[in-house]
């Protein structure tokens, strides 16, 4: 597999951190591809893996201290509320993976829950955003001097083939944030049925998953009143703009959320102002865009408790325990694979 090590800087975490990076980082190549292949299709998309550059990862802890972004509170009560419970279900040889780790703000109490009971721990991140990952990864260790860290800067598939390779010990996985909500019904099944197949009778899976409710809250929470999720959307033209050579003006181009109700999911678009062309260089092509058609950036799928219960059933779990916040908006669940 085609993953490299990289040496991290003289630092006084550095014998407690090993990064290792995908070679063939998902970068120019797939990422002009995509977009090629989204702006052609009709409706317009674009993949929502691509918001987390350097600027898009800072903007989404921004949008997570947002006053109206309530799935971040409401897991973090979730996850301070049971961390002990969740800790004392597993032994001391167990690792720590977290997929689209982040900052690990959230995870940091199940860390330290984890530490206290058990001394030294494994952990595991995994994240696209290289930036992200290692700055929160410094940050745990300057605090915790019981931590290891082997972070992996891939996608997820990359990285669970190379953990597949590499088997660990007894291994929580963490898949925080309702992240699972960004794919389609049946990428959600395709996904965990993965992360399944690799996991052992005694291995588990912590998942939060954002609970459907009343469409102001949905809505407020993916357009808050400062403007923060309308610059993390509009920030993936200026990566194109960046990366790719293109000449998208921001100011001609609105972001745009709402419910779907029939769907069951939030939406977001990119909607044009007015009729424009776009000429992206990297790819030798023009888009056109008619006034008030749209780029869908991304899907925020919720559910239903059956639909939880559904989820797991149809990837190979059952549902061990889930636990809610006290409004019962989000819920964290602990998967058993079957
Ligand atoms: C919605 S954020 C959630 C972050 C964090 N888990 C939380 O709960 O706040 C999604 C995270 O997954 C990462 N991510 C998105 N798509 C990814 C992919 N295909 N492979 C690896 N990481 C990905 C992003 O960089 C980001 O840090």
């Amino acid at each position: 597999l085609d993953i490299l090590d990289i040496d991290i800087a003289q630092s006084r975490t550095s014998n407690r951190l090993k990064v290792r990076t995908a070679k063939k980082q998902p970068a120019f190549s797939s990422f002009a591809d995509d977009v090629s292949t989204g702006l052609s299709a009709t409706p317009k998309t674009l993949p929502p893996r691509y918001f987390y550059d350097k600027a898009g990862s800072e903007l989404f802890e921004e949008i997570c201290n947002s006053p109206e972004y309530y799935p971040t509170d409401c897991e973090r009560e979730i996850i301070d509320d049971n961390m002990h419970e969740i800790a004392q279900a597993f032994d001391s040889e167990t690792c720590i993976v977290e997929l689209g780790s982040g900052s690990s703000v959230k995870t940091e109490l199940i860390l330290k829950a984890f530490m206290h009971l058990n001394g030294r721990l494994e952990y595991v991140p995994i994240d696209i955003s290289k930036s992200m990952l290692v700055e929160s990864s410094r940050k745990l260790l300057r605090k915790y001097n019981k931590l290891h860290i082997t972070a992996l800067a891939a996608d997820y598939q990359t990285a669970l083939d190379h953990l597949r390779q590499n088997r660990t010990d007894r291994k929580l996985i963490l898949f925080l944030g309702s992240s699972i909500g960004n794919f389609t019904a049946d990428e959600q099944i395709a996904f965990l049925s993965g992360i399944r197949e690799d996991m052992d009778e005694s291995d588990r899976l912590l998942i939060g998953i954002d609970l459907i409710k009343d469409r102001d809250i949905l809505e407020s929470a993916y357009n808050d009143s400062r403007g923060i999720t309308a610059r993390f959307n509009l920030n993936l033209l200026h990566r194109i703009n960046r990366e790719l050579d293109s000449d998208f003006n921001l100011d001609a181009f609105q972001h745009q959320a709402h419910l779907n109700e029939k769907k069951g999911r939030v939406e977001m678009h990119l909607r044009s102002l007015e009729d424009q062309t776009v000429t992206i260089d990297a790819l030798y092509k023009e888009f056109r865009f008619t006034e008030n058609e749209t780029i869908h950036t991304e899907n925020s799928y919720k559910f239903t408790r059956q639909q939880i219960l559904d989820l797991a059933f149809d990837s190979g779990f059952t549902v061990d325990t889930s636990w809610y916040d006290r409004k019962q908006w989000f819920s964290v669940n602990l998967f058993h694979p079957v």
